[in-house]
Parts: C-alpha cells; structure tokens; sequence
C-alpha cells in the first residue's frame, strides 16, 4: 500500500527534527528583546538549543523583557543567561558551556537619542559588547555569526533606496557611528581569523511584542490614552517599515548560509556587501517607504478612533526617509517580505490590548 501524503510529511518532519536535534546550539544575544525574542522562538520552534544572553537593561520597562523571558522559558531547549555582552569573561564562560557552532547578536544598547543622552554606554554595548562576542566566537571556532547593523548607518545619505555600494561615511548618530563601527569590526575579525560573519542592516521592525520607544507603540498607546502624538518634521518623514516575522525569517535565512568568501571580489574596485575573507553585508527591510502621516492614518483606522496630533520640528540624528535595497538578500537567501502595513498593524495592535489587559498598570 502506498504511504499516505500525510504519513510521508511526518516521516520528513522527523527526519529533520532528528537532524536539527544533532546540530549544535545557537546563542542569542539580545533574546529579551524584540527581535532576539523572536528570532529565539522561530529556532526553538524548528526544534533548535537555545542560549538567550540578556543584561534586561531598564533603557525600557524591563517587565516587558522579562515577559518575554517567560515566554520562551516555557520551552524545554530555551536556556537563559542574565549577563552583560561586554563582561568578555561572563560571555566566555556561557559560550563554552553552550557549546554553540552559530550565534545571532543582537543585543545592543538601541536608539538614536540614547546614544545622544548616554553615548558611554552606547559604545560600552555596541562596540566592546560586539569586539567580545566576536573575539568569544572566533575562539570558538563559530561556523557562522549573524550580527544586527542598522538602516541609520545611511546617516546624511540622501539616495533611495539606501543600497550596500553607498558609502556610509556620515553618520548622524552615534548609535549610527556605532553600528557602522560594527561592520568595520566584524570584517577584521572574518579577514584576520577567517570567522565568517554576515551583518543585517535592519529597517525599522515593527510587530508584536515591540519596543515601547517606537512609533507604533507610541501612537498606540497615546491614541488609546486620548494623549497627543508627537509628529516630527511635521509628518513629512518616509520609514520602510519592516514586520517582524519577515525579518526573522531573513534572519535563520541568513544563519543558514554562513558567509563565505566572493571569489569575484576585486579588490581594485571592492563591492561593500562582500570580500575576499567570509563577511557578507545586507539590507533587510520591507523595500517600501510608508510616510509618518499614513502611517498614523492606518493606526487610527485599525484602532477605530483619530489621534490628537502634535505637529513638531525634526529631532536631532532623525533623517528624513528611509528605504532598503534588498536585492542582495533576495538574490542569496531568497528573502521576500509579505506583510503589508496595515495586517502587521492590526496584528500589533491586537497584541498590545491583549498584553495590557493580562499586564495593567500597577
Ligand atoms: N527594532 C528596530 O527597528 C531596529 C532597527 C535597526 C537595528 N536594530 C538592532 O537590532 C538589534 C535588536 O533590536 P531590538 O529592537 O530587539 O532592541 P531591544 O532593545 O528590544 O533588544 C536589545 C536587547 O539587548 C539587551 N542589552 C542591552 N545592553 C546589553 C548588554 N550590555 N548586555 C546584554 N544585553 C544587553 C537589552 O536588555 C535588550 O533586551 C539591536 O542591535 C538594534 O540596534 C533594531
């Protein structure tokens, strides 16, 4: 009797939860975050270890990270580690008992006005934060470490979309300088030790179980509040905002194929994106730019009620727009965002009544 379709998609699936089960864990940095969050909850739900390291640092409540935490604890191959990514020995000491052959760094000390208010810790979590775990992974012999750069790199460049071949030398930010510093670093490290190292320029994620000092959680919050929503430079800035789940799956894409060295790069005429040492460089984001007006407009209609809107000046280290390239990610991971705005928004906004009503004020 011939298997049934059903019975050969169990056997598959068996067969690769029995090869996944014989892979190495993954550490993730960052994994009380948003997207470490996430990203920890899709390799755990395709049968990974896990190793989340956090500080849970108050830059926002730290109840919701520790919400978060408590999330993936239910799951029997998540571990968590509350250390800083900066104590090189705390994180030497979890990446020998992880054992891991890949790790996702994604802890950072985010936000372009932090890093104007607080600018020490900023550098003492993107840049030492980053020079250890990458000087922890190379003594491990990572095959593989995916990093999390930022679309701010782009800094006072003004031609769109924002592609890796632009030079990125004029920042805005020092959580720009940062990041960029990040990518400099990161090719050091896949030149001198041939560790191989893929950075992801994130545009502006947005989604369930996000961050409180973005717009989507600001305006929602105000809006049901009856409180005004602060609009910079008058609503006239543009975002390619990016939902979360096609960024994580952008990101396992990419853990799945470590990077390897370009045999075509020239170093007479050197592409961004790659090298002749196993680094790679890529833009994930939606590649669609939503002005800040729309945007709120969809938020309204979605929570059924009109915002009251403040119309104010631009910040210091905002640009004006922003929008990604993505062709490289799609020609080598196959990376194609599907969510539009408005499905992403009514999905936040779902999550966060939901989450407020389990958690209210104290
Ligand atoms: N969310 C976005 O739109 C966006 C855009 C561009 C880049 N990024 C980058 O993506 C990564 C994840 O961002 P996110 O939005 O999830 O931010 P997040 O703040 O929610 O997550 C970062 C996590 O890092 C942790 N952390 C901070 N300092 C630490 C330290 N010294 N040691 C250990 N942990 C520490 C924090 O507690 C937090 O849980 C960051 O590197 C961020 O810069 C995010």
């Amino acid at each position: 009797m011939m298997p049934s379709l059903a019975s050969e998609v169990l056997v598959w699936h068996c067969i690769a939860e029995r090869r996944r089960q014989q892979l190495r864990p993954v550490i993730v940095t960052g994994a009380a975050g948003f997207i470490g969050m996430h990203v920890c909850d899709r390799l755990l739900a395709r049968g990974e270890q896990v190793v989340g390291i956090d500080a849970l640092t108050p830059y926002y409540d730290p109840a919701l990270k520790r919400a978060r935490m408590a999330k993936l604890a239910r799951h029997p191959n998540f571990k968590f580690c509350q250390i800083d990514v900066a104590d090189f020995a705390a994180v030497t000491r979890v990446f020998d008992e992880a054992a891991a052959d890949r790790v996702v760094h994604l802890a950072a000390q985010p936000g372009v006005r932090a890093s104007i208010d607080d600018p020490m810790t900023s550098i003492r979590t993107n840049c030492d934060g980053f020079v250890t775990v990458l000087e922890a992974g190379r003594r491990h012999g990572l095959a593989h470490l995916v990093y999390a750069s930022s679309s701010s790199v782009y800094g006072a460049n003004r031609t769109l979309p924002y592609s890796t071949e632009q030079s990125v030398n004029h920042p805005v930010s020092l959580y720009a300088a940062s990041k960029k510093a990040n990518e400099l670093m990161a090719h050091t490290f896949a030149h001198v030790h041939k560790l191989p190292v893929t950075g992801l320029r994130f545009f502006t994620v947005y989604g369930p179980w996000g961050r409180p000092d973005m717009a989507a959680w600001l305006f929602t919050r105000a809006i049901l509040a009856n409180e005004p929503i602060k609009i910079f430079n008058n609503g006239d800035m543009w975002r390619d905002f990016t939902y979360i789940d096609d960024i994580v799956e952008g990101v396992i894409r990419t853990l799945d194929r470590p990077a390897t060295p370009n045999p075509a790069w020239n170093a007479e005429a050197p592409e961004n994106s790659s090298s002749s040492a196993p680094y790679r460089l890529y833009n994930i984001g939606n590649n669609r730019s939503v002005q800040l007006l729309e945007f709120v407009d969809t938020l309204e209609k979605i929570i059924g009620k009109p915002a009251i809107r403040q119309l104010l000046p631009i910040q210091a280290g905002d640009v004006l727009e922003t929008r990604a390239d993505i062709s490289e990610l799609q020609r080598d991971v196959g990376f194609s965002p599907s969510t539009s705005l408005v499905d992403g928004l009514s999905r936040f906004v779902e999550w966060y009544r939901q989450y407020h009503r389990n958690n209210p004020p104290a």
